[in-house]
């Protein structure tokens, strides 16, 4: 049999409350939607100011955002670079993977997918988007 080392799309998701209320024909979609990606300790997914051409989900490890002032930690569970793509604007952060961290890549078409035929998952998403954009007011 072949190797599992517990990295394909489909046990990755499980690790999404988000994505685990959905039936299984609607999580097979989004597995397909979905590009695994492992990051290394100190790698910079995402500078601020660039324009932004994907979002992440962490499966597994630890982001830092760093949007000016402010540091927040993100982590399993979390998503980041939902902004450029709902908003039309250049990245508002700077993101590093603070250790080794398991991503699952959503290119901006696939991203548009998603929240298109969700409309649950588009409405947290949007809903933490504005809180994110609501903290980083006045920076
Ligand atoms: P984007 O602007 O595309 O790229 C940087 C990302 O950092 C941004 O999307 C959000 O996903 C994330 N981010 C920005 N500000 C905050 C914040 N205040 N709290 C958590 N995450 C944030």
């Amino acid at each position: 049999p072949p190797l599992d080392l517990g990295l394909n799309t489909a046990s990755l998701i499980e690790k999404f409350p988000m994505f685990s209320a959905l039936d299984e024909a609607e999580r097979r979609e989004i597995r397909t939607l979905l590009r695994p990606r492992l990051a290394f300790p100190g790698e910079i997914l995402i500078r601020k100011g660039d324009r932004g051409t994907s979002a992440y989900f962490i499966s597994s490890g630890a982001v830092e955002v760093a949007t000016g002032r402010t540091k927040v930690r993100l982590g399993r569970g979390d998503f980041f670079g939902e902004m450029a793509l709902i908003t039309h604007t250049r990245r508002q952060a700077d993101v590093t993977a603070l250790g080794y961290c398991q991503l699952l890549v959503l290119e901006e078409a696939e991203f548009r997918r998603l929240l298109k035929s969700n409309p649950s998952i588009r409405e947290r998403i949007d809903q933490v988007a504005l809180e994110r954009q609501q903290m980083n007011v006045g920076e």
